[in-house]
């Protein structure tokens, strides 16, 4: 009796061989474009302590509380893999001294792998992909605007500009908070026994993420609840409005929404989502802001800091419903076979592929022992240009016959002369 299979992780999934060159456009097109706005990539480990998520990310998250993958290390330290691209940016930052160099500083990452326990549904899976971007040491609004620039662009290289919607809102700062987080707990307050047990616990700790409990009552009580942006300070609001107007002259549309606050603790100021009609729920495709304090917050000195993360499998799903077009890989070029399985057959079969690929050209050859006409049928399903078949015949006379697959015409090329051939055709 077979053994019984093993699968995959509940809310993770294969990239498959026929849509691994699909990543790759998207991955291409993102490396170029961060290039083109100034930032390098960044690469940091998919575990970090424990510590740094729940500083950074927040310990009244959702991300935190509930979503996080951790383990203990043989020496029983407590990891969690990444769930977020940020947090991890800010540790490698500080602790490579980055920060020490010229400023702003813009660092990006590229499909970065996350994990977040969540409830798996369409769009929102326990292992993604982000594509992000951080800029430190800018506190101008003109900053916020680059870096939403960066997010819009990155659609419009896709031909998805129209198609998305930019989202906008500003959370203040501490000093805002302070009267905001009153306002709120007194409405809360009178909801208090109607709150489910998280909001009812984290309340007095957190009072904002009332808005991102996915319980229906609490959605309701959340939906009558005093919005920050009614509570700006000045500079806060003079910021918002200034970043409004850079957006306007640049003629990026944007919709405000005092209801987006995000599910990370470190945001200040601005905070943004870009919003697809396409992929149904999970309908965020990119969501940033600014996070002045975190720097700070992780043990460095005061440095603001602004970014983004773009999921990639939410803009794959984006790239299908708009009938996107993806580049097709380029198929095999071209398929030697053998005759038959005589040792120097094969050797020189083995010694021409490997010719050809050292010339910087696609090439396989039998290495099951087929047939002739089982050969020619595998060369079509590899959908490659040419083919050739080596037996004794073509080893005396020093001559191959190659047929180009697609017109079905053959012609004689010296054996000596094969890899010239193929590196002229
Ligand atoms: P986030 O909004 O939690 O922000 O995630 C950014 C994007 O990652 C989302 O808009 C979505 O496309 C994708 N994403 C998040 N969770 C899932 C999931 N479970 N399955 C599939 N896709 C998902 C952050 O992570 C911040 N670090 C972004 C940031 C960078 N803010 C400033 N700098």
């Amino acid at each position: 009796m077979a053994a019984e299979r093993i699968q995959v992780p509940k809310g993770m999934r294969d990239i498959l061989p026929e849509e691994v060159f699909k990543w790759y456009h998207v991955e291409a097109v993102i490396r170029k474009l961060a290039a083109d706005f100034g930032y390098q990539e960044i690469r940091t480990p998919i575990a970090e302590n424990t510590e740094l998520f729940v500083r950074g990310v927040g310990d009244t998250t959702d991300i935190v509380q509930k979503e996080m993958f951790s383990l203990q290390d043989a020496g029983g330290r407590s990891l969690t893999l990444r769930p977020e691209g940020t947090s991890p940016v800010v540790r490698a930052m500080l602790e490579n001294g980055l920060h020490a160099g010229a400023m702003p500083l813009k660092l990006y990452y590229n499909s970065y792998r996350c994990y977040r326990a969540e409830k798996p549904q369409a769009g929102r899976q326990r292992e993604f992909h982000q594509f992000g971007i951080e800029l430190f040491g800018a506190d101008r609004p003109s900053a916020d605007a680059e870096v939403i620039l960066v997010g819009y662009e990155t659609f419009r290289r896709f031909g998805l500009a129209g198609r998305l919607l930019l989202k906008l809102n500003s959370i203040g700062c501490p000093t805002c908070r302070a009267e905001y987080r009153r306002a709120l707990l007194g409405y809360l307050e009178g909801h208090r026994a109607e709150l489910c047990g998280t909001c009812q616990s984290r309340m007095d700790k957190n009072p904002m993420r009332i808005f991102d409990c996915k319980s229906e009552i609490c959605a309701g009580i959340a939906a009558g609840a005093p919005l920050i942006i009614h509570y700006l300070c000045g500079d806060c609001r003079t910021h918002f409005e200034t970043l409004q107007e850079i957006l306007r002259v640049m003629e990026i549309p944007f919709e405000i929404d005092p209801t987006i606050v995000r599910g990370l603790d470190y945001y200040r100021r601005t905070v943004f989502e870009f919003i697809s009609d396409d992929i149904g729920a999970q309908s965020a495709v990119c969501g940033g802001g600014r996070y002045d304090g975190l720097v700070e917050e992780l043990g460095g000195d005061p440095l603001p800091g602004i970014g983004f993360g773009l999921g990639i499998e939410r803009l794959l799903m984006s790239l299908e419903a708009a009938g996107y077009q993806f580049p097709k890989p380029e198929p095999v070029g071209i398929y030697i076979g053998s005759a038959d399985t005589e040792p120097a057959t094969e050797a020189l079969t083995t010694r021409l592929v490997t010719e050809l690929r050292r010339a910087g050209l696609s090439a396989e050859q039998d290495i099951v022992g087929r047939s002739v006409k089982a050969q020619m049928k595998y060369a079509g399903k590899l959908g490659v240009r040419y083919a050739a078949i080596i037996g004794g015949n073509e080893v005396a006379s020093g001559k191959v016959a190659v047929r180009d697959m697609a017109s079905g015409q053959s012609c004689e090329v010296e054996l000596q002369e094969l890899v010239n051939y193929f590196v002229g055709a």
